[in-house]
This record gives structure tokens, sequence and C-alpha cells, in this order.
């Protein structure tokens, strides 16, 4: 495949927002489309005020910003993606959702397109079989927040095809990433290891091992990460990390990967974290610093 022209970008949310807003960055015509219009006027928002400190921190210049913003359309119609040579979905972590958008662009989509798909954790091989294009199919798996994270973890499917894997390298390192692949099983290489940690973390929550704060400050000082497992999780969001586990679980079968019932119980509430106000800290109360 030639060098990408045009990207569409599926899902407007955290990640979807972010990759439209690296593409774009890079120099490449992007389309985001998003099924509510209230996370397109949300993404267009945020996509905005992020090149804009970028500009504030002399990252970017004022020139190279406006024409960043002039390369982001935003659309309610899919259909727009028609001319689109490299489309990646960022949208809700469900398989069945997934298959369906995909089905759907397959029917829209040129040809020639290849289809990455964000998930964190789903099945390319089984992504792409939705498709009668499972050669053009693989996992293009950024990290949150995209503009700031370097890396990009390559998923190759079963069926992914030398081509597709080559033009998506490539693609990636267009945007800046450093490119790690991994072969297509449950969790990759990064959520593999990184999930069970952040469940194990609530695990420490739940039985009452530490206060939430002492566990993020055990884990940011005796282990250098650069925050904790829990803030880290209402970063991500606390119910993608539940759908990644039940991934996990399904497909590695071993019951360390059964979700911990503290994190079933906050999703089922409505905290799902940073992106909702609230998860394992609460951030309405100070914008400044989680507490709860
Ligand atoms: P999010 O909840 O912030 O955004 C999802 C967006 O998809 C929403 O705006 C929703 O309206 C939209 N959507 C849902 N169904 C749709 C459909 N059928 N067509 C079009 N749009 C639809 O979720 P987030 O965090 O951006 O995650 C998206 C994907 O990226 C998931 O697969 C997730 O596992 C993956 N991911 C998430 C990371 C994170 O840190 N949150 C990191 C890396 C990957």
């Amino acid at each position: 495949m030639s060098s990408v022209k045009q990207i569409g970008v599926v899902g407007g949310g955290q990640m979807g927002s972010g990759i439209a807003q690296v593409a774009a960055m890079n120099g490449i015509d992007v389309c985001l489309f998003d099924v509510d219009p209230r996370a397109l006027s949300k993404a267009s928002a945020s996509v905005s005020a992020s090149i804009a400190r970028f500009v504030s921190k002399a990252q970017l210049s004022q020139s190279e910003g406006a024409d960043a913003l002039q390369r982001l359309r935003f659309t309610s119609n899919l259909e727009d993606f028609h001319q689109a040579d490299f489309i990646i979905e960022a949208i809700v972590e469900s398989e069945d959702v997934k298959k369906r958008l995909l089905l759907q662009l397959d029917k829209i989509a040129n040809s020639s397109a290849i289809f990455g798909s964000n998930t964190s954790s789903i099945s390319i091989t089984r992504l792409a079989a939705a498709t009668s294009r499972p050669h053009q199919v693989i996992g293009m798996h950024f990290f949150n927040p995209p503009p700031l994270m370097k890396l990009i973890e390559i998923v190759r499917g079963a069926q992914t095809s030398d081509e597709t894997f080559a033009a998506t390298k490539a693609l990636s390192e267009r945007l800046g990433k450093k490119v790690i692949t991994s072969q297509d099983f449950s969790g990759f290489i990064v959520n593999r290891i990184l999930m069970p940690m952040i469940n194990e973390a609530f695990y420490a929550l739940y039985t009452g091992v530490a206060t939430k704060e002492d566990i993020d400050t055990g884990m940011k000082l005796g282990t250098n990460h650069p925050m904790g497992p829990l803030q880290l999780a209402d970063f991500i969001g606390l119910d993608v990390c539940l759908s990644i586990m039940k991934v996990l679980h399904a497909g590695l079968g071993d019951n360390k990967y059964v979700p911990c019932p503290l994190l079933v119980q906050y999703v089922d509430a409505g905290r799902l974290g940073k992106k909702q106000g609230i998860g394992v800290y609460d951030y309405r109360k100070d914008s400044r610093s989680a507490n709860s």
C-alpha cells in the first residue's frame, strides 16, 4: 500500500479523539466519527485544548497547530469513510459491537483500506473473521493519552498479511511512535502484564491490606512507577479495565484473572474513573488532586 493519505477514526472517546489528534499533528487528513453527537463535540473541544497546550509549550508552532486543526473533520455519517485508506476503530471494548461496526465498514470502505483496531485485549483474529478482508485487519493499540504516549503495540491476527503489517508499522512510525509486535493472545503484551497488577491492587484494597493512597504510593515509590495502579485504573477507565480482565479470564482460562468484586462493584455503581469524575478516587471535589 502507498503512503496513507486519509485516516478514518471511529469512536471519539478518550482514545479515538487522541488518535485523531496524533494523525492530524503528523500531517494526515483525519475524519472522526462517533454515534453520539455529544462525544463528537467533547472530542472537538478536547483536541483543540490539547493542541493549544502543545502550542503554549512551544512543542508546535502557531501555524502547525492551526494546520493540524484544519486536517481534522468530525462526522456523524460513517459513509464519509469511503475514501479513507486506513480506518482505526476505538469504540467500546465489546467484541459484538466491534464486529457489527467492522461489518458496516466492510461495506462502506475502499476495498484496499486497512482496518486497525485499538482494542486492548479482544482477539484480532476473531474481529478480522467478521469481515471479507481478514488479511487487511490488524491490532493497532495506542496508549493513553495517545498524543503523549510513545508506544504502539501492533497485533498480528492469524490472517494479517505481511503487507498490512508493513503498512501499519510504517504509519505508526510516521506518527512518531515506537512499535512493538505481539501475537494474537488475550491482552497482548502490555495488558497481559498490567491488568493483573491493577486487579491485584483492587484485591489489596478490597481485602483491607491498605488504603488506596498507600497502595498507590507503595507502587509509585517502591517500584518507580509514575502513577499507582489504582490511579492508573481511573485514568484508563474502570469499565475498560473490567472488560479486559473478563477477556483475559475467558481467553487464558486461569482463575488468577477473575475480576476483583470491588472493581465489578465500582463499575456497577457507575464509578468509571476520571472520565466520569469518580472512580477509585473522587475527582469532583478537587480537580488538582485525586482525593476521596
Ligand atoms: P470511551 O468510552 O472513552 O469512548 C468510546 C467511544 O466510542 C464513545 O464516544 C462512544 O460513543 C463510541 N462508540 C460506542 N459504540 C460506537 C459505535 N458502534 N460506533 C461509533 N462510536 C461508538 O472509551 P476509550 O477509553 O476511548 O476506549 C476505546 C477503545 O480503546 C476500547 O477498545 C479500549 O479497550 C481501547 N483502549 C483504551 C485505553 C484506555 O486507556 N482507555 C488504552 C488503549 C486502548
